[in-house]
């Protein structure tokens, strides 16, 4: 697989970009966003990330919600999720709450149903709404060649990812209590023949949706559509967030290609201070070479001596990703 992050812009169509907090892995998606865009591809990088600050990296003001062409990249567009109106929006286009319809008794022959139901959580509604955005642009004929998304940090990601797998059971167990439900609507009906039962059905609807999440996770492992890109720092805690990170995409089967290092102290010959954090980020670099090479892409970032900010920056920054 391995693939070197240059072709994966230019060929897959989902990138993910996580890791611990505060790695870049903001700015080094906006990078490779204005990269792919700039050699072609119709790209939108989408934040996950309910803290956004997507719009600060490109330099540009985002209202949330809404997809915006970024400036100076013709190719290239931005979005930042916000989960209060894609809340509303998903509502109304719902119209119906599903529960609101059961006839909830103590000796009703589905009550385990509901029982083990109600006893799997619900996903957060930040990660639910990101995971509609990877559904819609899966589903639907999308306008983008690829989408990026710059993802929040770990633990949030991995229980985006988990989505698939959740969801699926719990539509699953919907279903079920749907076909058991409908055989008491049907014993009612026989009761009262005279009285009209409408058969609309909602569950049709959430039938389609487990069809929608089976092919999504299809799309996630798919190494030439999917490819998650982990940014790290050369630090030891970081070493442990990113074994845990691994671990979940290998858990979720979702395929990594590449691993970022960034924020490497370059080599200096007057500061001292900055020469002994060299030092540690040189021994840690060591290890994670050991660790990563043979199976990963490695990409090498020097920390810059001023904050990565705005187009000019950030294109400075992309030279380094394909070196
Ligand atoms: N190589 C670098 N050299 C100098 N500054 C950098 C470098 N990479 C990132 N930064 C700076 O570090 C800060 C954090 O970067 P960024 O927002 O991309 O991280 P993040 O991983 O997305 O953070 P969060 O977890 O909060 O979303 C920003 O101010 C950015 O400009
Ligand atoms: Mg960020």
């Amino acid at each position: 697989m391995n693939k070197d992050l240059k072709s994966l812009l230019k060929s897959a169509k989902l990138l993910f970009i996580g890791g611990k907090g505060g790695v870049g892995k903001t700015t080094l998606a906006s990078a490779s966003a204005i990269w792919a865009a700039e050699h072609g591809r119709k790209t939108l990088i989408i934040s996950t990330d309910p803290a956004h600050s997507l719009g600060d990296s490109l330099d540009q003001k985002l209202p949330q919600g809404e997809t915006t062409q970024v400036e100076n990249v013709i190719n290239l567009f931005a979005l930042e999720i916000n989960p209060k109106i894609n809340l509303e929006e998903y509502q109304s286009a719902m119209n119906v709450n599903p529960l609101d319809s059961m006839p909830f008794g103590d000796s009703l022959p589905f009550m385990e149903d509901i029982g083990s139901f109600a006893s799997m959580n619900p996903p957060g509604i930040d990660e639910a709404m990101a995971f509609g955005k990877v559904l819609e642009f899966i589903e639907t004929e999308s306008d983008f060649d690829l989408v990026v998304f710059d993802t929040a940090p770990t633990g949030h990601t991995l229980r985006l990812l988990s989505l698939p797998d959740l969801l699926s059971g719990w539509i699953g167990k919907l279903i079920s209590l749907r076909l058991k439900l409908g055989k008491v609507f049907g014993m009612f009906k026989k009761m009262f023949s005279k009285t009209e039962v409408k058969e609309e059905d909602p569950f049709e609807m959430f039938k389609k949706l487990k069809n929608s999440i089976v092919n999504a996770k299809d799309e996630l492992k798919d190494p030439s559509k999917t490819s998650f890109i982990v940014v790290m720092i050369s630090e030891a805690m970081a070493l442990y967030e990113t074994e845990r990170l691994l671990r979940g995409l290998y858990q979720y089967e979702i395929p990594v290609s590449n691993i970022i290092i960034n924020q490497l102290f370059p080599e200096s010959v007057d500061c001292k201070f900055c020469q002994s954090r060299r030092n540690m980020q040189m021994k840690n670099l060591k290890e994670i070479r050991y660790i990563y090479e043979e199976d990963f892409n490695l990409i090498e970032i020097p920390l810059f001596d001023n904050e990565i900010k705005g187009y000019e920056q950030l294109k400075k920054l992309s030279k380094y990703l394909f070196q």
